[in-house]
């Protein structure tokens, strides 16, 4: 199987993790694979708060009840609020949105490919965030990369009867 298709299908969110750091050239590469990410009029608004800070860390999942995993780094993914407004994206349009998940799956795949394991996490205070990181006002955290090597054991995955096929998926039209 080409090797791309082969990696996005055995990427799974992983929740379980080990104590050892993220090493600071993974989190890097990782971080490198997320400019690359598709972004709506090419405008990049998002930016990457990172920490493999244990402290930061630990207030980070006191502060998102999502937060299943112990990550011993995670990327912070926020809108820069500010300037989407230069830009002229109301408040209230899709893509920015959209964009916080495109650079998501391209972090989370990236980490895969380098045998980093990953998970989102949107259920967090984004205030308690924002204040835990010292996030610059119109800097808003959107999601939670939670990052670490994985771990046997732990939670197990949330599966919601059998995985849809393409078909399940799909419609055709004329
Ligand atoms: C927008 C979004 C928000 C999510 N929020 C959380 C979360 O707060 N906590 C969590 O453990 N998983 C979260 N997930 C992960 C999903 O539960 C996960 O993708 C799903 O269980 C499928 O797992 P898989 O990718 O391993 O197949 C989120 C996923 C998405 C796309």
């Amino acid at each position: 199987m080409n090797p791309v298709l082969a990696a996005i299908r055995s990427r799974r969110v992983v929740r379980a993790m080990s104590d050892r750091p993220v090493s600071r050239a993974d989190l890097e590469t990782i971080l490198d694979a997320g400019r690359w990410a598709p972004s709506a009029g090419n405008r990049h608004l998002q930016r990457f708060v990172a920490t493999d800070h244990p402290g930061t860390l630990h207030v980070l999942r006191m502060v998102s009840p999502g937060m299943i995993a112990r990550p011993t780094a995670a990327i912070v993914i926020c809108t820069d609020r500010a300037l989407a407004a230069d830009f002229g994206f109301r408040p209230d349009v899709p893509g920015p949105w959209i964009d916080v998940g495109t650079a998501a799956a391209t972090l989370m795949l990236a980490a895969h490919a380098i045998g980093v394991g990953a998970g989102p996490v949107t259920s967090f205070s984004k205030a308690a965030v924002a204040a835990a990181l010292h996030l610059p006002d119109g800097l808003r955290p959107d999601m939670i990369v939670c990052l670490g090597y994985p771990a046997t054991g732990g939670p197990a995955p949330i599966r919601r009867g059998r995985r849809l096929s393409w078909r399940d998926l799909t419609t055709f039209v004329p």
